[in-house]
């Protein structure tokens, strides 16, 4: 048996929900933003080959990729001495804000998954994702990897019980999507922020991310809009990421609603509810923002998340 996976790039934070919120990303143009992972049995050890745009950027050695090491975790967990044959196509850049490592781990557990007949039910599996992600970006949230994998706007609850639940989106919003070209590390991006914040930052991130929530369940865009601010990450991190501040002032002349960074960048996002303005914003970040490897999509909330793409 042989088994392929799709695993959508994703938006960690979305701007007002650090760490607690993430939505999955489907261009418009129906292009690929994802990573997909194929496994097939073999006659002993595990053999990784990578394909893909931005397979050339990770660790040369098999043992060092993440999706050798679910294969690995798997066998050992299960007991199996069978061999395993896995394919990465890496189509996402590492180190993007556009939930990379998170693309490749949760296709490459999916498909172990699938093809071992499901031995862990959906939240184990997401549990095991967060922990995998976890070793390549330095500390586990889960603001990618849910998303990425159950697809929509998710909110993290982390109760015993459930990881995360989804929110409802704003059907006709387009998000425009903007990746400069640069990589930056999520580990050190997260080095930036202070270890404390003030008490009156708490309330507004409370305010604003409880705001967000109320009016994505009321459907109210404009309250949504008005609130989706970053107090925790933007400000400690606009600087350091080459053309941002100056792309968020550029934006909202185009009209764009609202601007934020995707996960912790490189990447940004930028809301309209205009296929016409979300051309013009893409047109502006393409010429301004973008540099060598770069690219721009115009996006809407994905909501199948993770799926079998055999024979795609
Ligand atoms: N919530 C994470 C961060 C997303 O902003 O550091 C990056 O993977």
């Amino acid at each position: 048996m042989s088994l392929t996976v799709y695993a959508p790039a994703s938006m960690g934070n979305v701007g007002v929900g650090f760490d607690l919120l993430g939505a999955a990303l489907a261009p418009i143009d129906g292009s690929l933003l994802g990573d997909r992972v194929s496994v097939c049995a073999a006659d002993r050890g595990i053999n990784l080959s990578l394909t893909g745009r931005w397979a050339d950027k990770l660790p040369a050695d098999p043992k060092e990729n993440i999706v050798y090491q679910c294969a690995e975790f798997f066998l050992q967990q299960l007991g199996k001495d069978e061999g395993l044959s896995l394919t990465l196509e890496k189509n996402l850049p590492v180190g993007s804000g556009l939930g990379s490592s998170a693309s490749s781990v949760v296709a490459a557990l999916y498909a172990l998954n699938e093809f071992f007949d499901n031995p862990y039910d959906e939240q184990q599996l997401l549990r095991l994702m967060g922990q995998f992600e976890g070793k390549i970006s330095g500390s586990v949230h889960y603001d990618n990897v849910a998303p990425c994998y159950l697809g929509g706007m998710q909110l993290m609850l982390d109760t015993p019980e459930k990881v995360c639940d989804a929110i409802p989106t704003f059907e006709n919003w387009y998000w425009v999507v903007a990746y400069p070209g640069i990589s930056l590390s999520t580990a050190k991006m997260r080095e930036l922020l202070p270890s404390q914040y003030d008490k009156s930052v708490a309330i507004d991130f409370g305010r604003y991310l409880s705001a967000f929530v109320h009016a994505s369940y009321r459907q109210d865009a404009s309250m949504a809009v008005s609130v989706l601010k970053d107090v925790l990450a933007e400000p400690y991190r606009a600087s350091a990421i080459p053309g941002y501040e100056a792309s968020r002032a550029a934006l909202s002349e185009i009209g764009m609603l609202t601007t934020g960074i995707s996960g912790s960048g490189p990447t940004l996002f930028s809301v309209t509810d205009s296929l016409e303005t979300a051309h013009k914003a893409q047109q502006w970040l393409e010429q301004h923002y973008l540099q060598q490897g770069g690219f721009s999509h115009i996006c809407r909330i994905d909501a199948q998340g993770t799926r079998r793409a055999d024979g795609i």
